[in-house]
């Protein structure tokens, strides 16, 4: 097989760079399975690690992209054959091991999910791990008997792309849901997804009391921080907290009153180390009954492996809505 371009990153205590370079199969990790990559995808984890933002990579140097999604064109084990389309989200891709930035990737079989029934390859990675996590967040809500007719959920960072998804599959599902969001212009799109209100991020903005008056049901934060103690001190009784990202901070200050005198939950969800046999169950409930009705409006844009470093500072900028797919292999 020649040799392939990949979108590599080299990263130690000095710095990181990356860019394409050219590899040959034996360069990649080993694995059992080898994929033709088609599509991979841009979230904010890809853009930390590619941009030397925040040390991602815990091996160096390797292949960026914690999504890919293609063809298998070889295989060791009788489990997949070639041709079979399969999906990899997560699973150490772009931290421990090559990921999805390059025409090939080379992965253990335990990784590999079979596309679900019900999404293309390009559908998949649209979703990709930004959607994966929003269906994981509802997952854990369900588990949690978060129920439609306790009130609204509310979602932050609700442009982005676990915001979004989050957004439609709860609309799917007949959930109420308040979008909150830094982005003026994303307003109407929100309503598009099905968010019940859309506000502005000012807008939950509340006072330091231990508890403050209770104004939803439930929440899913990608922002961390003052965002996230906010969001659990005003969620009613009994009402679930799924945290998930850290766009706008890390460490929160919070009592345990809301825990123990209303019961709130406070959830954590990781994606990337997701058991494999939860991470085929939420694959395949994307693919039918929690399958996201508007991937094509949260499609914001295409781009190839060497237009990603522009895309992870937009991203970063916060000048990206939706989800940006990742075109490796246009035959
Ligand atoms: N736990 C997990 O398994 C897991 C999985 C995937 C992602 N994540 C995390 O979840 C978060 C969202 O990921 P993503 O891929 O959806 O990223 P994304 O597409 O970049 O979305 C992040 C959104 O957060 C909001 N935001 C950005 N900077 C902010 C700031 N300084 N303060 C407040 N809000 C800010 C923006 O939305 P608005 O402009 O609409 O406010 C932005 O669109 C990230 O922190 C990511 O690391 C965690």
């Amino acid at each position: 097989m020649k040799n392939f371009s990949a979108f590599r990153i080299h990263s130690d205590n000095k710095g990181t760079q990356a860019g394409i370079e050219q590899l040959s199969i034996d360069d990649l990790c080993e694995g059992d399975v080898v994929i033709k990559v088609k599509y991979s995808s841009v979230n904010y984890k890809d853009a930390l690690a590619g941009s030397g933002r925040a040390q991602i990579l815990r091996r160096s140097p390797l292949v960026g992209g914690i999504d890919l999604a293609g063809e298998v064109i070889e295989s060791t084990t009788g489990e997949f054959v070639p041709g079979d389309h399969v999906l990899v989200n997560g699973s150490g891709l772009s931290e421990t091991h090559d990921g999805g930035y390059a025409e090939f990737a080379r992965v253990p079989k335990d990784w590999v999910v079979p596309l679900p029934k019900g999404l293309s390859l390009s559908q998949a990675m649209i979703i990709g791990t930004a959607g994966f996590t929003a269906a994981l967040c509802v997952h854990l809500l369900e588990q949690n008997k978060q129920k439609i007719d306790d009130g609204p959920i509310v979602v932050t960072g609700a442009s982005g792309g676990v915001g979004s998804f989050s957004i439609n599959i709860l609309h799917k599902l007949g959930f109420k849901t308040i979008a909150v969001t830094g982005k003026k212009n994303s307003f109407d799109y929100l309503y598009e997804l099905g968010a019940t209100k859309v506000v502005g991020r000012e807008k939950i903005q509340i006072g330091d009391g231990v508890l403050e008056k209770t104004r939803w049901a439930g929440a899913i934060d990608n922002v961390g921080g003052d965002t996230l103690s906010a969001l659990v001190r005003a969620t009613k009784p009994w009402g679930n907290v799924v945290s998930v990202g850290i766009a706008g901070g890390v460490k929160f200050e919070l009592s345990t009153m809301p825990f123990i005198i209303r019961g709130v939950n406070l959830l954590g969800v990781s994606s990337s180390n997701c058991p494999q046999t939860l991470r085929k169950e939420i694959w395949n409930r994307l693919g039918d009954e929690l399958h996201p009705d508007q991937i094509a409006k949260i499609h914001s844009n295409t781009v190839k492996l060497e237009d990603l470093p522009q895309t992870f500072e937009k991203l970063l900028n916060n000048e990206i809505q939706g989800r940006t797919l990742v075109e490796v292999n246009s035959d």
